[in-house]
This record gives structure tokens, sequence and C-alpha cells, in this order.
């Protein structure tokens, strides 16, 4: 029965790390070198996530590095990640921003692989990091501990298939499946009110498949999906579990980390709607009356 078919789903992975230890540099890199011909020449969709094709299978790469995207999407609830990729710069070592990523990571219960940054540098030393991240509990596998710690450089692009092979193996041991066959459910990750488009969110789909004229509901915002733009800009029909997928047809703003849920009925998905936006008035008068 389709129903009930789990299917391995692509991981989710969020980039953190201190400022200017590389989180951008290594993304655009890996995505530079590993996104698919068709794009060549042409301009990625800045969708806030992005799908690396490799060795046959996928990453999802949410594009909001650092804490404060992932600490917001906690605040709401919301999990979407399921790796944290902890970049350090070889040069700089373990700073304090490195530390909170650690933490954030640990609260959420989300595994870390680590990108030891920058060893294109001259005298620099991996196993530096590697020992100082062992004092905050992160004990690198050669080590004996359950860390992968991957010497990478943006800049040249070395070490990055063994990051990515890495990722792809902390997944393995995760095991990561979803349904595709049910109605859709997943997370806001961004959402803005676009010009000609009008109100324009980037989805997170963690179960079943979203689709065109599928009627989704995401706080008091509803609507009919009115068309699934990818990350490479192209229009799509429908898009499956972990897959990031900018969504028109909204009739407000939904708010990032708030989750959607695809229902049967517009007029259902209104009233609900519609009560909660009611509730969420009532609240702020009289929290502005108290
Ligand atoms: P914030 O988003 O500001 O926190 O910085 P970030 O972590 O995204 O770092 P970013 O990619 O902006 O890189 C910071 C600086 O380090 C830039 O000058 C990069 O060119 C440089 N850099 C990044 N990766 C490498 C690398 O592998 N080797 C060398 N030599 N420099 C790098
Ligand atoms: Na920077
Ligand atoms: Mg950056």
């Amino acid at each position: 029965d389709r129903e009930h078919e789990l299917q391995e789903r692509p991981p989710v992975v969020t980039v953190m790390g201190h400022v200017d230890h590389g989180k951008t540099s290594l993304l655009d890199k890996i995505r530079s070198t590993r996104v698919t011909a068709s794009e060549a020449g042409g301009i990625t969709q800045h969708i806030g996530a992005s799908v690396i094709d490799w060795n046959g299978r996928s990453i999802v790469f949410l594009d909001t590095p650092g804490h404060e995207a992932f600490t917001a999407m906690r605040a709401r609830g919301a999990q979407v990640t399921d790796v944290a990729v902890l970049v350090v710069a070889a040069n700089d070592g373990v700073m304090p921003q490195t530390i909170e990523a650690i933490n954030h990571a640990k609260a959420a219960n989300v595994p870390i692989v680590v990108a030891i940054n920058k060893i294109d540098l001259p005298d620099v030393n991996p196993e530096r990091v590697r020992t100082e991240l062992t004092e905050h509990g992160l004990v690198a596998e050669e080590w004996g501990g359950d860390t992968m710690m991957v010497p990478v450089s943006a800049h040249t692009g070395e070490g990055l298939d063994k990051l990515l092979e890495s990722i792809l193996l902390q997944a393995d041991i995760m095991e990561l499946k979803a349904n595709p066959n049910r109605a859709a459910s997943g997370t806001i990750i961004e959402a803005q009110l676009d010009r000609g488009r009008g109100p324009v969110a980037t989805v997170l789909v963690s179960r079943g498949t979203l689709r065109v004229g599928d009627v989704f509901l995401s706080g008091s915002v509803y609507g009919r999906v009115r068309a699934l733009i990818n990350d490479r800009g192209e229009r799509v029909k429908e898009v499956g579990p972990s897959m990031p997928v900018e969504v028109l047809g909204f009739n407000q703003l939904p708010e990032a980390g708030d989750d959607f849920v695809i229902l049967e009925d517009e007029r259902q998905a209104k009233s609900i709607a519609d009560a909660r936006a009611s509730r969420s008035r009532q609240s702020s008068e009289s929290g502005s009356r108290g």
C-alpha cells in the first residue's frame, strides 16, 4: 500500500561557523562546481536553498548560513536541518561563534560534520583544530570519536568531494526516510513580497509530494499553489521530500519557520486561516490593553 511507503530522502544541511571562516565561500564553491550543466551560463534563482547532485544522490543546502536562521527556525518549533556542517578556519581555530554553533547543533540534536577550511594557506595545521574541538566535545573519527572532520579549501576545492561524501555517510547513519505518496507537509524557509508575483515563499517539503493546484495552509495564510519553481529557476509540477521549492499563490506572507499542510478543500483552509487570524488579532489587542 503506497500510502505507507517510506523512501530514502536527501539530507538537509545547514552551514554554520564563526564569522569569515568561509561558510559562503564553501557553499559557493560547492554550488559552482557541482551544479549540473543545464544551468551553465544561466542565472541561479535565489530561493534560499540549493540542491547539489553528487554521485547520483542529492544534498540540500540551506543558503542562509549562521546560527540566526537556525535559532529563529527552532524558536518556531521547526527542525528542518538533518546535518550541520561546522566550518572552522584552520588559521583561526575554534572561536566564540564556533562554540555557539556547536551548542546550537547539540541542543537541536543535529549531528555535526566539521569542515576544516582554508587549508590552502601556508603554515596551517588541521590537527590543531581537531585538538581544540576535542575540548568542546567533538572528537574526530581518526582519534576514536564519532565526528567526521574534513580538511577543505573553498578556494582550491580540495577536500570538497570528501566533505560531500561525509555528509552522505552521516545521512546513511541516520536512515533519513519519508513517504512521498501522501499530501505534502513541511516548513516555510523564507517569504518575501515580490512586486510582480505577490507573496512568494520558499518551502521545504518534509513529507509527501507538493503539487501545483494543492490547497495549502500555513498559520493564518492559505491559498492554492499557482506555480512551483525549483532552485534552478525551472517551473516544476511537483516536488517530493527534502526538496526546497518556491511557491506562488499565497494570499499573504507566511512566516519563516511556520509549518504548512495541504488540505482537501479551499473553503476549509480559508476558515481555519481566518479563525487563526482573528484569534491572533484578539490576543494582540488584549496584549496592548493589558
Ligand atoms: P560571514 O558570512 O561574514 O560570517 O563569513 P563567511 O563565513 O561566509 O566567510 P566568507 O566566505 O565570506 O569568507 C571570508 C574570507 O575568507 C573571504 O575573504 C574569503 O575569500 C576567505 N576564504 C574563504 N574560504 C577560504 C579558503 O578556503 N582559503 C582561503 N585562503 N581563504 C578563504
Ligand atoms: Na564574510
Ligand atoms: Mg557568509
